[in-house]
């Protein structure tokens, strides 16, 4: 069984109070919730969320050996964070990015992303559903069916 690891990063843990006409009105407990539900029996899931930098880099570090994959928001930091994308070179772990809302149709400055390019796939702006969107297509790239 794929062990994935549920990486969230800044202001994620405030989802359900945060903005909820961009993030919904759900917690991200009840999106941890829902991935185990749908995976349970098909992937390990660690869950995984914090509000710094250097901790989001140093969890990656941890992860080499200890997961086949990463399921990533990391937020804000997503359009920044160079340090995060050299812990994501140097563990070498498929990844796939996601993201609640559709950044591209928000502002200009989240149009980038620093990590998308090094990433299986991208999901964005599914709400809570671009987890378990992202999480079937890391899956299935770890299965070894090629994504398109
Ligand atoms: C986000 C989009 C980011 O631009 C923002 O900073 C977040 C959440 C999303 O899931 O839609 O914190 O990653």
């Amino acid at each position: 069984m794929s062990r994935i690891a549920v990486i969230n990063g800044p202001n994620l843990n405030m989802l359900g109070r945060r903005e909820p006409g961009i993030y919904g009105s759900g917690s991200l407990e009840d999106i941890q919730r829902a991935l185990s539900g749908r995976f349970q029996g098909r992937a390990e899931l660690g869950f995984h969320q914090s509000n710094s930098e250097g901790e989001l880099v140093s969890l990656i570090q941890t992860l080499a050996g200890a997961a086949d994959g990463i399921l990533l928001n990391a937020g804000a930091y997503t359009h920044t964070s160079v340090a995060i994308r050299d812990a994501l070179l140097a563990v070498d772990i498929p990844f796939v990015e996601v993201h609640l809302s559709n950044v591209h149709a928000r502002e200009q400055f989240r149009h980038g992303s620093l990590m998308a390019d090094l990433a299986v796939g991208v999901v964005a702006g599914f709400g809570a559903a671009s987890y378990e969107l992202g999480l079937e297509g890391l899956l299935g790239y770890l299965g070894g069916r090629e994504s398109p």
